[in-house]
């Protein structure tokens, strides 16, 4: 028999990001805390990226209209991986010389690479970045962004169904595969300290935590290591192979040029709010994250493509990877961290990132609106 007496937790056990501030109701972090009843309406002027007193449950009147347009963008990217015909990719799968085994070996770990990624960005979301971005507009998007996640994590178990893929192989990659884990345990340890239950922003230490947190994550993850991958998968494509994949990859490409630009922009933002934290030393060790994450990307590239395949080799992967991390830096306000570079894959397109209203293909891919048709011509 259910105890209704059985009275609550203390407040004090409750997570301080959850708990209201004692002097004032309204900044609650989470908007789960105490109803500020009677409180002044929120106005534009108090709503802030982190540390916001104002009332994170309100979305309008929006201050961010970069992060509700991202949203709408959002929405109107809207696609599902079971719309995309696998019916080429089994059958030059299953075809004893469709693919060779660099090509196989490629395709695997990639496939491998990402199933785990998708998932671990998707609780980076749920579980660190939103409970400690205070803005609802930004909050907004973030769901958005988690089901994107979700359909991207959908979509290598369609194509693990589709291929008859060895499922345990492919989704235990990023614990198995050295160079995979290396890249994941290197982002995750910057989401496991925001994960501590004694985490909150609110000093200068805890909100440049918070910076690196979504640096690892948007501008490394997102925005460096899934390009690699990309090419390699849009490389077959181009070749008129693994076509199914190469076409979903070409919607996720389009999906994470989307979640790299709010990530950057949610970065330079809560830089202009907080100038303070954008020290000159905190500026070198962004650099380094981004120099570091592009050496783990060249030891990824080494292991996918031991040999050259499809106009790609590892060399090729590394001066690709400097090209984009010195655009990443050029992002973020910040100086180049490796000596300028012709970009490798011109094919890849100098705009896929920049300009999201353009794709590397042709612009019919961003006509697609909710199970429209995309084309390759
Ligand atoms: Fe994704
Ligand atoms: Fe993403």
């Amino acid at each position: 028999m259910l105890d209704w007496s059985e009275t609550k937790p203390a407040r004090a056990q409750i997570h301080p990001a959850f708990a209201p501030a004692s002097t004032d109701a309204t900044a609650d972090a989470t908007g789960l805390g105490a109803i500020a009843r009677g409180a002044a309406r929120v106005s534009v002027d108090e709503k802030r990226m982190i540390n916001a007193r104002a009332d994170v449950n309100q979305l309008l009147p929006l201050k961010y209209k970069w992060a509700w347009e991202k949203y709408l963008a959002g929405c109107n990217n809207h696609w599902m991986p079971t719309e995309v015909s696998m019916q080429a990719d089994i059958a030059l799968w299953k075809s004893r010389d469709g693919l060779t085994e660099d090509e196989r070996r490629m395709l695997k770990r990639n496939l491998g690479f990402f199933a785990a990624s998708e998932s671990l960005v998707a609780n980076n979301i749920v579980l660190a970045i939103y409970r400690h971005l205070t803005n609802p507009e930004c909050r907004q998007y973030l769901l958005r962004q988690a089901f994107e996640e979700a359909v991207h994590t959908h979509t290598f178990q369609y194509i693990v169904e589709s291929l008859g893929l060895d499922e345990g192989e492919l989704f235990n990659m990023y614990r198995e595969v050295p160079s995979i884990t290396d890249k994941a345990a290197w982002a995750l340890k910057h989401t496991q300290s925001l994960d501590d239950p004694a985490f909150a922003t609110g000093t200068p230490e805890a909100d440049q935590q918070f910076l690196r947190d979504l640096v690892a994550f948007y501008v490394v993850f997102e925005g460096m290591w899934f390009y690699t991958g990309f090419a390699q998968i849009l490389s077959l494509g181009r070749r008129n192979k693994m076509v199914g994949i190469a076409e979903q990859y070409q919607y996720i490409l389009r999906d994470e040029s989307l979640h790299l630009n709010f990530g950057i922009d949610v970065i330079n933002q809560i830089k202009a709010e907080n100038p303070d934290l954008w020290t000159p030393a905190f500026q070198d060790e962004v650099r380094g994250m981004l120099k570091d994450a592009a050496e783990l990307e060249a030891a990824y590239s080494r292991d996918t493509m031991p040999r050259g395949l499809l106009g790609l080799n590892a060399g090729l992967c590394e001066q690709y990877m400097h090209v984009i991390a010195n655009r990443r830096c050029a992002q973020l306000g910040l100086a180049p961290v490796f000596a300028e570079a012709e970009n490798p894959f011109p094919w890849m397109s100098e705009s896929i990132d920049l300009k999201k209203e353009k794709n590397f293909f042709e612009t019919r891919v961003i006509e697609y609106q909710n199970g429209g048709a995309l084309a390759w011509d």
